[in-house]
């Protein structure tokens, strides 16, 4: 028995090629399907959309089903799978921007992106990261008291100021450098791309609140030494994925996790203890992601850690005969650890800082230590880390 479909009012304009085709679905290739309704339109939109498919239409109503729909998908192929598990090692450059596990139509564009080698880039820890990162998105809108009262004489204001005025500026680098990354990493690895994402998203918020807590008191604000911002160039120019996460990430935001946590406890001021603790908790997300994906490509690639002891010593070589740590900066913290001008104080001050440089030595050789370095090469890379701390 021929199969048949009654579109009844329905016109082929309006939704009734969902119909035809649904039923032709039950149609062998080269079976005939009769098509009835009223639509007046009926049988002129049947003749185009029977071309269009590549069905044969004839009588003014009999479809003969064509294979061109089927041979479409022939050459299709899948994306690996939606799990992390059936993530591939080389998703290559067909697969563009399609959804990990898509069947993906052949003949689409080539879209190259820098880094399509799963080890390049990938973490375990990524889907992890990331989902902690997006349970912890605050708002910095009510996560800070803005309205706290307090006040301070006016060098201490000024000190937090050039510190805030600092911060702003090296989490100005840190949105920048994954950001660009962010970009140039095959979507395929898109658990990757969100840690990013959430990463440089972290950052804006950590420009908002250090830019809002220098401009609490409506003073101007502080210097930005040439030195810093030498440093900071540095990070902007390493074109290398690997290299940059190890500067920015293991180096760079390691060593902030001991200046937000000294600003922790030494700040004088609820507002400043507050966004340096909110940031150092984003912070050490951005360390463990660095870290591991670094410890992934570690394991597999020989060659790494010459590259990235590479990477310090061509960093330090191009900052010798600059200031790094701008001196105002320095000074600030010493203030704020002092809390005082008496000239005991200001030794406490003194040696807090001191004291806080020996911890973010001792972090950064930790870390170098886990990526595989001897103590004493950890020692010695450590010793040539930018004196801007990132
Ligand atoms: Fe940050
Ligand atoms: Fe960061």
């Amino acid at each position: 028995m021929p199969a048949t479909i009654d579109l009844e009012d329905l016109g082929l304009d309006r939704g009734g090629h969902l119909l035809v085709e649904h039923a032709l679905r039950e149609v062998p290739i080269g079976g005939e399907l009769t098509v009835s309704g009223r639509d007046p339109a009926l049988t002129i939109h049947l003749r185009a959309w029977a071309r269009e498919q590549g069905h044969a239409f004839r009588d003014g109503s009999v479809l003969v089903r064509g294979s061109a729909a089927t041979l479409r998908w022939t050459g299709a192929e899948r994306a690996g799978g939606p799990a992390t598990s059936a993530i591939v090692d080389h998703p290559g450059s067909t697969w563009g921007v399609a959804a990990r596990g898509a069947l993906i139509e052949s003949g689409g564009p080539v879209v190259r992106f820098d880094y399509e080698d799963r080890d390049l880039v990938w973490s375990d820890l990524a889907p992890r990261l990331y989902a902690a990162a997006a349970a912890n998105q605050w708002d910095p809108a009510t996560a800070v008291d803005w309205a706290a009262e307090f006040s301070l004489p006016g060098d201490v204001e000024a000190a937090v100021v050039q510190v805030m005025t600092y911060l702003v500026e090296n989490e100005q680098v840190a949105l920048i450098v994954p950001a660009r990354f962010l970009g140039r990493i095959h979507p395929h690895f898109r658990e990757v791309l969100q840690v990013l994402a959430v990463q440089a998203a972290d950052e804006a918020r950590h420009i908002e609140v250090f830019a809002r807590r220098a401009g609490l008191r409506g003073e101007p604000l502080g210097v930005s030494g040439a030195g810093g911002r030498a440093s900071l160039a540095t990070l902007l120019e390493e074109p290398d994925f690997a290299l940059a996460s190890f500067l920015l990430s293991v180096l760079g935001e390691g060593t902030f996790l001991n200046l937000l946590g000294f600003l922790e406890v030494h700040a004088p001021d609820p507002v400043s203890r507050r966004v340096t603790q909110l940031a150092r908790q984003d912070e050490s997300r951005h360390v463990a992601f660095g870290m591991a994906h670094l410890e992934h490509q570690g394991a597999l690639d020989p060659q790494l850690l010459g590259r990235l002891r590479g990477a310090v010593e061509r960093r330090h070589d191009a900052l010798m005969d600059t200031a790094g740590l701008n001196q105002g900066v320095f000074d600030a913290l010493v203030l704020l650890a002092a809390g005082s001008w008496q000239p005991a104080d200001i030794a406490r001050g003194y040696q807090a800082v001191d004291e806080l440089q020996k911890a973010m030595d001792d972090g950064r050789q930790r870390r170098l230590t886990r990526l595989g370095f001897s103590p004493d090469e950890a020692a010695a890379l450590s010793a040539l880390h930018t004196r801007n701390f990132m």
